[in-house]
């Protein structure tokens, strides 16, 4: 039951209603729509959420609203000084210490608390004091920056008064009629709304009527679907609307192959497959509908190793088996060269077999979506997905819509790095807008986004190489093997720059590289920073060393030896221009020599 609590926000006092378990982040966001604040795990961990309370750092998710009743509460909407930005913001503002921002207010109220006591930070106290901050983009160089320039600015202000004031604005002033375009310092064109809490990421908007989604996800890596009985969770308080497979226009997608369900209807493949999705009033009725909605599973044995998966007589994930059906043969293979002949003529031969791990994106801010449905059943989605254009004609094709009823915004993106590529709930979302009439938004929790987005991809590579006594590579051999997870997505075009990238930046005469993907019952991959590069940099860096050490020659030595130069061609032919990678193995030489000296 909801009682009113008195709080004081950024000066301003609130009365407003909290619940038994809302959170203080819960009352900003929810009820006063303050959203500075930002939620990226709600559970303590990332530090997005941070404000103070009463002059103290706290993870505003982790305090329970009753608890702080009478409280004052000091977000990033209220750190300016009257008109003027904090020291801290426009330290971090004219540093560059914010890039995708979802960060940046918590970061900034972590910094106020210590610059508060403290305008002499040391290096390792401003480390200190944003350590319960996590930050996806920066690094974290320009942010201990921006603290220690922010610092100084404070305690200059303080020991000159005004006048300190007045000579850095017109230094600033000073600085920026010297700026330029090309070459020069420009303060990022979306900072300021990062660094004052006015960027509004998906999560943070708010339609009238707007319901909230919940996804019911498989309960097993592989089973078969005998029965889903949404009846007890569509009559639950609250809920506007239930949608299972029967519902969705167009139930299979994918971008080269289309294997994958929009929602699962024979078979779940993975803990990410969504069996239902379930709209409501607000987001804890639709929480509690959706483990109102009953499936009967028939569990099938699940597969988790790509080889494994790709040996006669294993069980198929899909028909008619486990290889990737994404062209005739399934494969990918680059030729060039006799490859036979040249091991044969090798004074050494190195076989190794290398493994990645799938890498999930944790970018700090979830993925979020609203969709309004409009008059004549055409529909907004806002979405921070980086390939709109691309991504818009897949959701149109799964709702059978014409392109021109879909109208879709990418508002700023807290964070992507390839995670935010696909097409992932909007079809869902869209659907429960459609049925409904009315907006409707589901933003993923932390746990959500561990279990169905995507990852980078698990490679297995075996690579051989040959070379001569002189260091000179004069073959490779490589046959890689990606897991996909149970759904094509992005993988053939990762795997095929996996492929054309798996000799590294080196000369190779002679090659023969082939790569396929199979289905796993693991979490789905897709894009990610890299796009298959880093991998095969792992495994070629690895094999590197192993044979300069065989050779006996310095690992920097042998790479300068095999270096790709001016007018070679990649392993598919074509020639490059512009090639560095030698200039760039000679200036690392040079900062060595000088840092033994
Ligand atoms: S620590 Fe509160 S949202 Fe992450
Ligand atoms: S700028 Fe820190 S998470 Fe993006």
């Amino acid at each position: 039951m909801s009682e009113p609590i008195r709080l004081k926000v950024n000066g301003d006092v609130h009365l407003v209603a909290a619940g038994p378990t809302d959170s203080l982040l819960d009352v900003l966001r929810e009820r006063l729509s303050i959203t500075g604040a930002k939620r990226g795990c709600d559970r303590g961990e990332c530090g997005a959420c941070t404000v103070l309370l009463d002059d103290l750092p706290v993870n505003a998710c982790l305090v329970l609203a009753r608890r702080v009743r009478g409280a004052s509460v000091t977000t990033v909407e209220g750190l300016r000084c009257g008109e003027n930005l904090h020291p801290l913001q426009r330290a971090f503002h004219e540093l560059g210490a914010t890039q995708c921002g979802f960060c940046t207010p918590g970061m900034l109220l972590s910094a106020k608390a210590l610059l508060d006591h403290n305008f002499t930070p040391t290096r390792e106290e401003i480390r200190t004091a944003i350590s319960g901050n996590l930050c996806r983009c920066t690094g974290y160089t320009k942010i201990v920056a921006a603290i220690s320039v922010a610092a100084r600015a404070i305690a200059l202000t303080k020991e000159l008064g005004d006048g300190a004031r007045t000579a850095s604005s017109s230094e600033h002033d000073r600085d920026k009629s010297f700026i330029g375009v090309v070459g020069r310092r420009l303060p990022k064109i979306d900072g300021l709304g990062h660094v004052t809490g006015a960027t509004k990421y998906a999560d943070d908007l708010v339609l009238p009527r707007m319901l909230y989604a919940k996804p019911v996800y498989s309960a097993h890596d592989h089973a078969r679907i005998v029965r889903v009985d949404v009846s007890r969770a569509r009559q639950a308080p609250g809920v506007a609307a239930v949608i299972t497979a029967q519902d969705v226009p167009e139930n299979r997608c994918g971008l080269t192959v289309k294997d994958q369900p929009v929602i699962a209807d024979d078979k779940v493949r993975h803990r990410g497959d969504v069996v239902a999705f379930v709209a409501a009033t607000d987001p804890r009725a639709a929480a509690q509908a959706a483990s109102l909605v009953a499936v009967e599973y028939k569990p099938l044995p699940a597969i988790f190793d790509p080889v494994e998966s790709l040996r006669p007589g294993t069980l198929t994930i899909h028909e008619p088996g486990n290889l990737v059906p994404f062209n005739a043969s399934g494969c990918i293979r680059i030729r060039r060269g006799d490859v036979n002949a040249a091991f044969d003529a090798a004074d050494i031969v190195l076989d190794e077999t290398y493994r990645t791990s799938p890498i999930e994106h944790a970018a700090m801010e979830p993925h979020a979506m609203l969709v309004l449905p409009g008059p004549t059943g055409s529909l907004t989605i806002w979405t921070p997905n980086q390939v709109l254009f691309t991504r818009a004609a897949e959701i149109a094709g799964i709702l059978k819509l014409p392109l021109s009823k879909l109208r879709v915004i990418a508002p700023p993106i807290g964070g992507g790095f390839g995670g935010k590529n696909d097409v992932t709930h909007e079809p869902h979302i869209a659907l429960l807008a459609l049925q409904t009439g009315r907006p409707v938004k589901y933003t993923w929790s932390r746990a959500e986004e561990f279990i169905a987005s995507s990852v980078r991809h698990p490679f297995v590579m075996r690579h051989r190489i040959g070379v001569m006594r002189d260091g000179t590579i004069v073959a490779k051999w490589v046959d890689t093997t990606g897991d996909a997870g149970p759904y094509a997505n992005q993988s053939p075009a990762v795997l095929t720059v996996h492929c054309i990238f798996s000799c590294g930046p080196y000369r190779v005469p002679n090659i023969s590289i082939e790569g396929r993907l199979a289905y796993t019952n693991n979490q789905i991959a897709g894009a990610f920073r890299g796009y298959g590069v880093v991998q095969a940099a792992f495994a070629v860096e690895s094999q590197m060393d192993a044979a300069a050490a065989a050779l006996g020659i310095g690992p920097l030595e042998f790479r300068k030896r095999n270096a790709l130069r001016e007018g070679d061609t990649s392993p598919t032919g074509q020639p490059l221009a512009g090639v560095g990678i030698g200039e760039c193995l000679d200036r690392v030489a040079d900062a060595l020599e000088r840092d033994h000296e």
